[in-house]
């Protein structure tokens, strides 16, 4: 994939100054494209909660510049190894505990860790020249983090474009494109290399209730990409997939646990009985840094539980569900393993998970 071909700009940037990140904020879009200036804490936490920055990868490299950003902000003045470290976990753990399900944040901010323990070794006082190295060593692993990000995903493409065919027909779930991530996405990775090659492939969006990622994240990206698509809503896939109008599933990950179980967007497990009951092939695509070896199977999966006025207020002109009406809202669901035909990542195809971990 040229990267001077590719049409949107990244959705997570690390400022010139180097003191702020600028995200696009997608709770906007398709109406405007937004961008916010972070420099604080509470302001990128409020942003990953409200979804402005989201998709698995993408918080993950938010929270390794927020991190970055933070730390060098508030720490520079500070000579306790001690009260250095205790400083820097509170700005982690906050940070960490913003989402629950996707591991690429957790996984993002270990990493941070790791560099700031690595610093942290033989130190008994942190002198101006030390803090310089460790403002040096985290912007580094920021950085490292986001260009993995991005060579992932587009091997993803590469690897995941074998399975496309001349106007092959795609129903994908939720936003798993290059607004998920740093460039290029996961689940839609390979579907923008079909469309580099002439292979046009044809894309049904879920719009993805509540919060509604495929009708405006997904469609939206797909379309400035050129890729044929449509829209529609998330009780018609069976429809769909009953007049073999399907050839492929193609989704996201937020986590897949060391069993092949896979957390993601809600409605992706239902999506997954249909397309085995119907044979059409369900396809998870993912970083291998969405494979958690540390939890045995989505039973062990700490699923969101997100607010009620995004189920019966946020979307709508004027509230449409009674007051008082009990709701459910989990952000993810679990899918099995047994229903997913093959797992793709940036080191190829597995059918099954055990080849991977
Ligand atoms: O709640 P969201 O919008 O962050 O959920 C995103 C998804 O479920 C994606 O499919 C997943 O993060 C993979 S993104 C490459």
């Amino acid at each position: 994939m040229e990267e001077n071909k590719f049409v949107l700009s990244d959705v997570v940037v690390l400022n010139e100054n180097e003191d702020s990140i600028t995200i696009l904020d997608q709770t906007q879009l398709p109406a405007k494209e937004v961008y916010e200036t972070i420099t604080e804490e509470e302001a990128l936490i409020d942003a990953i909660k409200k979804l402005k920055v989201r998709g698995a990868p993408a918080i993950g490299v938010a929270a390794a510049f927020g991190v970055y950003v933070c730390v060098s902000r508030t720490a520079s003045s500070i000579t306790s190894p001690d009260v250095l470290e205790s400083h820097f976990q509170r700005i982690a753990g906050r940070i960490r505990a913003s989402r629950p399900t996707a591991v690429n944040l957790a996984w993002a901010i270990e990493r941070m860790t790791s560099v700031f323990h690595r610093f942290l070794v033989g130190l008994s006082e942190i002198k101006q020249e030390d803090f310089a190295r460790l403002k040096y060593s985290l912007r580094e692993e920021a950085i490292r983090i986001k260009n993995e990000d991005i060579a992932m995903c587009r091997q993803i493409g590469e690897n995941g474009v074998s399975l496309i065919s001349q106007g092959s027909r795609i129903l994908t779930h939720c936003n798993a494109g290059h607004l998920a991530v740093s460039r290029y996405g996961t689940a839609l990775a390979p579907i923008y290399r079909a469309q580099e090659l002439g292979l046009n492939p044809r894309v049904y969006a879920d719009e993805t209730r509540p919060l509604l990622q495929g009708a405006r994240l997904t469609a939206y990206e797909l379309m400035k990409f050129g890729v044929d698509t449509t829209l529609v809503c998330d009780n018609m896939a069976a429809s769909l997939m009953s007049q073999g109008m399907i050839d492929m599933v193609m989704v996201g990950c937020d986590r897949v646990a060391s069993n092949g179980d896979v957390a993601n967007k809600i409605g992706t497990c239902g999506l997954a009985v249909l397309a085995n009951y119907f044979h059409v092939p369900f396809y998870v695509l993912g970083p291998s840094s969405t494979f958690d070896v540390h939890t045995p199977t989505g039973k062990d999966i700490v699923i969101e539980q997100r607010p009620t006025f995004e189920v019966t207020d946020l979307h709508y002109a004027h509230r449409m569900a009674p007051e008082g009406v009990k709701v459910y809202n989990p952000a993810f669901d679990v899918t099995p393993a047994s229903l997913v035909t093959a797992y793709i990542t940036e080191r190829g195809i597995f059918n099954h998970v055990k080849d991977l971990f």
